[in-house]
């Protein structure tokens, strides 16, 4: 979760550097333990060059249905638009109906959601420190970075919960450098499909 402290140092680079910033707030309506993330534009002077883009795709489950908007600098904004116009043409009508409705309606289904993938993110930080293989709780959206066990790599590890667990997990190498000592695990699945996968992954007896 990038906090404002986060926030403000990066508006303060930007600002000094000219530099205009792209918050990728995805994952915005997806947080837990009663914490919100905060936006980027709630920061003073995110303005000046930052914009935020936002999907439907998680909040209102409406992946691949190519929805969201972008709000901030108005410059940014308006070149954008221009963008948008020629290379995409324009979002089929009832997409857009769509669109509006899930953001007018009760949020009651988004507040659903969030305690849907919460729960889930409890039953793995549970069900992992039960084998052993104990970790930080993820703060927000629908994935969690666990750490390899020593000596593996990302690969290696992912390779062997793949073939010997059938578990799929996307080793964190492919995100980038960051990514590096860790697997990125999707709570995608139930609460059942968890503990399996975790009973599973403890037999291979790597912790
Ligand atoms: C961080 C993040 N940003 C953006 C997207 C893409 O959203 P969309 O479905 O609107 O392309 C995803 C989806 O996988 C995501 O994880």
């Amino acid at each position: 979760m990038a906090s404002s402290a986060f926030f403000e140092e990066t508006v303060r680079f930007a600002n000094d550097h000219d530099i205009c910033t792209v918050h990728d707030f995805a994952y915005g309506a997806i947080s837990f333990d009663g914490v919100k993330h905060p936006s980027f534009m709630q920061t003073k002077g995110a303005k000046e060059n930052g914009i935020e883009i936002y999907t439907l795709s998680k909040t209102y489950n409406m992946a691949g249905w190519r929805v969201g908007f972008a709000v901030g600098n108005r410059s940014v904004i308006k070149h954008l638009n221009v963008l948008q116009d020629h290379q995409y043409v324009s979002l089929f009508g009832a997409v857009q109906r769509a669109a509006t409705t899930a953001l007018t309606s009760s949020q009651a289904g988004v507040t659903e959601l969030q305690q849907m993938y919460e729960k889930r993110r409890n039953v793995l930080v549970q069900e992992a420190k039960r084998i052993g293989w104990a970790q930080q709780a993820p703060k927000g959206s629908f994935f969690a970075w666990f750490k390899v066990p020593n000596g593996m790599s990302e690969t290696e590890f992912a390779t062997q919960l793949l073939h010997e667990a059938h578990v799929a997990v996307a080793p964190g190498n492919g995100f980038g450098e960051h990514g590096r000592g860790y697997v990125r695990i999707g709570l995608v699945n139930d609460e059942t499909k968890i503990k399996e996968a975790m009973s599973r992954i403890q037999a291979l007896n790597l912790f």
